[in-house]
């Protein structure tokens, strides 16, 4: 269809202008889109049924919960198996090339499923799709999928797909960046009594390896009223443990007009009754604060819990990364922390290779893993990045050796994190339960107030509620326990 011909078809159907005022403006597509679902469904003969499958970090997952939300709304019901799906989203992740990779190999095979169902459509979204190479190259090779959108526009999903239905076209809107934040959209969370919650969306470190920045855009912040309405409504609703999300959490409200600390955020977010776990990732060793710090110290909510991402060890490395703080700072930072909260459970990212990785380089790297002690530790062998400072740098460092770094860095955090793990051993710990074990249907798992894991006897009925488990048997990263007690509330 022409625009000319979509604009009289909208006007027939729908007499009313959509709102220019957001969400309003969405509520109206989520309502239009839903009448062309009855049509589609109506000549399928069943209901149709979409699948979201989510790539990369925390953030990803919570913009997929609200995908997931809309299409919910719109009258699509959920289907696990997405060979099954006749609506598959992927919402995709970009910061390491292996995760396009892996989207591009996945989406070869949806192609082919695609061909046997006449009902199907594909959207892609997320970070891979700010890049554009990779939207030429889906424009180019791609041509079945459907829908692509970005993450700055990601609010518009119920628009972009009501275009499609009613065009038939591929819909492609992707924005270069944006100062907007819609608030009160749709959102279906995956489990009832924990929620993440973005407290700001984008980046402005440029850490010189990072493709973050170039694909989430710039640091804005949520305000701080809208959050706090946000969390009392998921309380409101069973939540009781919430996961404060942002690419640098210790530099929310900034840039607000007016500006509060993410320190006093968490004091305001502390008051809200019958919300009884705060997490909040990712922090930046930079800018986290001594506010901080105390807060974290006299809060009952606060989760013994900080994922600080050292990188590097190197401050030589640091300092070409771009990451603003040394090997003896963040040492310095650690101390400050552990003297403040002792029984903080510490876990970071690391990255061996990056351009110009020495052996003594990556030695510094090792005894900062040994000095520290880190619960858990996220390692990454360095990938190039088109676009960013480090894919220009001189002495990429050659695979054999960096495989070589990363296999006896793994060994060491392995072993470091299955003693820090072993600490706990006997004691008795408050979880909150979270699901039924996987492997065995006997077993409940319940999360420390330290992100361990505990598996123990018990049924379903748990999901959602705090117990006291003692934990018998370390396994290395998780333990297997028993409960002591009933429920403790
Ligand atoms: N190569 C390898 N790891 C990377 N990360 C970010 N960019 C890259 C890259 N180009 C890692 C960092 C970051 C985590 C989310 O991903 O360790 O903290
Ligand atoms: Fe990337 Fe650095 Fe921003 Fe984290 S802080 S998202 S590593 S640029």
């Amino acid at each position: 269809m022409t625009e000319d011909k979509i604009q009289k078809h909208f006007m027939e159907e729908f007499p009313t202008e959509p709102p220019v005022s957001e969400p309003e403006r969405q509520y109206y597509f989520i309502q239009r889109a839903r009448e062309d679902l009855k049509k589609m469904s109506e000549a399928a003969g069943r209901p149709l049924t979409f699948c979201v499958t989510t790539f990369g970090c925390q953030m990803n997952a919570r913009d997929s919960e609200k995908l997931v939300g809309i299409l919910e709304e719109i009258g699509y019901i959920e289907e696990p198996d997405e060979e099954k799906a006749d609506f598959v989203i992927y919402n995709t992740c970009t910061v390491r090339e292996n995760a396009n990779q892996r989207v591009y190999g996945r989406l070869g095979q949806l192609g082919r499923i695609k061909k046997k169902n006449p009902h199907m459509m594909i959207a892609l979204c997320g970070c891979m799709m700010q890049e554009p190479e990779v939207v030429e190259k889906l424009k180019k090779s791609y041509r079945f999928v459907d829908l692509i959108f970005g993450t700055h526009n990601i609010f518009k999903f119920a628009e972009l797909l009501a275009t499609r239905m009613e065009s038939g076209d591929m819909v492609i809107d992707i924005w270069k960046d944006t100062d907007k934040i819609v608030e009160d959209l749709p959102s279906e969370r995956k489990y009832s009594f924990k929620s993440g919650v973005n407290i700001m969306f984008g980046c402005n470190n440029f850490c010189s390896y990072c493709i973050v920045p170039y694909v989430r855009g710039r640091e804005r912040s949520r305000n701080p009223r809208a959050i706090i309405r946000e969390i009392e409504r998921l309380v409101a609703d069973g939540v009781v443990e919430v996961m404060l999300l942002g690419q640098n959490v210790n530099s929310y409200g900034k840039t607000l007009e007016e500006p509060i600390t993410f320190a006093r955020l968490l004091k305001e977010i502390e008051k809200i009754e019958g919300l009884e776990r705060i997490r909040f990732m990712t922090s930046h060793p930079k800018d986290l604060s001594d506010e901080l710090i105390q807060v974290m110290a006299e809060s009952k909510k606060i989760c013994t819990h900080l994922h600080l991402p050292v990188q590097s060890g190197s401050t030589r490395i640091l300092e070409k990364m771009n990451r603003r703080y040394t090997k003896e700072g963040y040492l310095e930072l650690v101390r400050k922390i552990r003297a403040a909260v002792p029984d903080i459970s510490l876990t970071t990212d690391i990255i061996v290779g990056f351009p110009g990785e020495t052996e003594e380089d990556f030695q510094e790297t090792l005894d900062v893993v040994r000095q520290v002690r880190y619960d858990s530790a996220f390692t990454f062998i360095y990938s190039r990045r088109t676009g960013t400072p480090a894919a220009v740098m001189k002495d990429q460092v050659p695979e054999d050796v960096v495989k070589d770094r990363f296999n006896r860095l793994l060994e060491e955090v392995q072993r470091i994190s299955a003693e820090m793990c072993a600490r706990y051993e006997g004691t008795v710990q408050r979880v909150l339960v979270e699901s039924v074990n996987e492997h065995d249907e006997s077993l409940m798992t319940g999360r420390m107030s330290g992100n361990l894991l505990v598996h123990f006897p018990g049924d379903a009925s748990l999901i959602g509620k705090f117990v006291d488990v003692s934990l018998d048997e370390c396994r290395g990263f998780y333990y297997l326990g028993k409960m002591t007690e009933g429920k403790t509330e």
